[in-house]
């Protein structure tokens, strides 16, 4: 199955009060990983590409190619997006080019005016090439790839005029971060959610930051309108964890253990069960 906007997926999620995940790819293992996942659990799925991701893979085109080329060769008959994640104005156009299949122009850090005419021009290419788009208003806190913002809560009424402008899905900082939550963090604002659902109507939502939020508040937002919900962080740490321990256990040392796909193996299966585990409280599982 060729890769699919993030339009059909979102709108049939929003309507079903579930959520789809959006996961970070790195590489290879990253993405067969997710990919695997999602065809047995039949779930649909966006592979987000941060431009930090995209500049690793040696650009745009290798991770267009090598993603259709996944798809392909592993038979995923599920719903796969190709999504940029927050993307500058050119990289917007880079990966189109490309052969993504949706973008996000964040256009939080520039004036309101500014984010208005640079998302509005990009509906119109993206309209017009069947692709989706994500836009944002009010900085996602946090650090991702070198993007750094402060995590503010949108405002309803910019949020309202960025989605009559006719963009697929709508990001709005509701008090979420990128990476891990600090201990004094004081929760989603549902306030602002509840705001900007009001203005916003039918529009899919995206939640942000969603490494380490709490299942009641997950739940919570997808019962207010979130119907993607963006992960990076947590399947790093997973990675991270599980390659740690294969070392430690020195089983790098035994046989053939030095084999990359030995020593890659239990990184990308903690991936994918992190991968399950979101799945599951994001109620995607099934609905490809
Ligand atoms: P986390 O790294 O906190 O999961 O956030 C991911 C994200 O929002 C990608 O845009």
């Amino acid at each position: 199955m060729a890769l699919v906007s993030a339009k059909e997926m979102l709108e049939k999620a929003r309507d079903g009060k579930y959520a789809v995940g959006q996961f970070n790819i790195n590489n290879l293992e990253w993405t067969k990983s997710i990919l695997q996942t999602a065809q047995e659990l039949q779930s649909p799925v966006i592979l987000g590409v941060s431009e930090g991701a995209g500049k690793y893979m040696t650009g745009f085109k290798t991770v267009a190619a090598m993603v259709s080329a996944m798809i392909d060769e592993l038979k995923i008959t599920v719903p796969v997006a190709l999504h940029l994640d927050h993307g500058t104005y050119e990289g917007c156009y880079k990966c189109i080019k490309a052969g993504f299949s949706s973008v996000m122009f964040d256009g939080s850090h520039f004036p309101i005016e500014e984010n208005l005419a640079k998302t509005r021009e990009l509906v119109g290419v993206c309209n017009g090439l069947g692709l989706s788009l994500e836009a944002e208003v009010g900085a996602i806190g946090g650090e991702e790839d070198g993007v750094v913002g402060k995590g503010e809560c949108a405002d309803p009424d910019e949020c309202k005029q960025i989605a009559d402008l006719g963009v697929t899905m709508l990001a709005a900082g509701i008090g979420n971060i990128h990476g891990k939550y600090p201990a004094n963090w004081e929760g989603l604002s549902f306030e602002t959610l509840s705001a900007v659902k009001k203005k916003v109507g039918d529009m899919p939502l995206v939640l942000h930051g969603g490494t380490g939020i709490p299942t009641d508040m997950i739940k919570k937002a997808i019962s207010l309108g979130v119907a993607k919900i963006n992960v990076n962080t947590e399947c790093q740490l997973s990675f991270q964890e599980a390659t740690r321990k294969y070392i430690e256990d020195g089983k790098d040392l035994a046989g053939k253990g030095f084999d990359p796909r030995k020593l890659l193996a239990p990184g990308c299966q903690a991936i994918k069960d992190t991968v399950k585990e979101k799945m599951e409280i994001f109620g995607s599982i099934g609905k490809a």
